[in-house]
Formats: C-alpha cells, sequence, structure tokens
C-alpha cells in the first residue's frame, strides 16, 4: 500500500533558527514559508536528493503541535509521510485492519495541495503517519 517517503516532519520553536541550520550548517535548499492556517502551522520544505524534510512551526493559538513543542522544547520529529496512490482506499483498508484514522477520517488537503490523513501513533509503534495522495 505504502510507496515512497514523501517527508519527514521536524517540529520547531524557532523557524528561523532551525531554517539558518538546513541552509547554512547543511548547505541544503529551503523552500519560501507557507503558511497553513487550517492545520495551525507555517512551513519549509527542504528539498534532498530523494526525500523531503518538512520544517513545522506553531500557528496560531489551538495548534496541534503546540503540545508536542511543550513536551519537546528543543523540538522534535513529528511525523513522517509515505505516498499512496489512493487515499481513501488506503484509509478503508486501514481501519478495516483496526486501525485509527485521526479525525472524522476525511482527507484534507496537505501542505503540497494533495489530499492527506493522518494515523495514530499508537497503531504505528508510536509514530505519527501521514499519508498522501500523489
Ligand atoms: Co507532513
Amino acid at each position: 500500500m505504502i510507496g515512497r517517503l514523501n517527508h519527514v516532519a521536524i517540529a520547531v520553536n524557532n523557524l528561523d533558527a532551525a531554517i539558518a541550520t538546513y541552509r547554512d550548517l547543511l548547505g541544503a535548499t529551503v523552500s519560501d514559508r507557507l503558511a497553513q492556517p487550517d492545520h495551525g502551522v507555517t512551513v519549509v520544505f527542504i528539498e534532498l536528493p530523494n526525500t523531503k524534510i518538512e520544517l513545522l512551526e506553531a500557528l496560531g493559538h489551538s495548534s496541534p503541535i503546540a503540545k508536542f513543542l511543550e513536551r519537546n522544547p528543543d523540538g522534535g520529529i513529528h511525523h513522517i509521510c509515505y505516498e499512496v496512490a489512493d487515499v481513501i482506499a488506503a484509509r478503508d483498508q486501514l481501519i478495516q485492519g483496526g486501525a485509527r484514522v485521526l479525525g472524522d477520517g476525511t482527507p484534507r488537503i496537505g501542505a503540497h495541495g494533495k489530499p492527506v490523513i493522518f494515523l495514530h501513533p499508537k497503531d504505528f509503534n508510536g509514530t505519527l503517519v501521514e499519508l498522501e495522495q500523489v
């Protein structure tokens, strides 16, 4: 069902500092900032030859990453994203198999303009998993 690793997302408290680390220290190309008020985050993407890194900063008062950043003040890996051909088919198959989909299970439009769902970390070895239809 799952295909390529689309990205690894890292939540950060200070996006400017994280951008500087990736751009200046690691020599990576960093995208422009993209505010996603619907998701409560501001993101940038770092394009690597084989995948992407997504840096997430909280946006607004009820950001879904606020609690995570309270527990991880230095930032940390927040989720990983796998590609799927059909997010609805994947969702239905996963629910059938006993996995939990976050929210009401309706795909939302993610940072790449593609439908995404998130899967409960307790069902995936303590890792929040995003599935993106490509
Ligand atoms: Co993501």
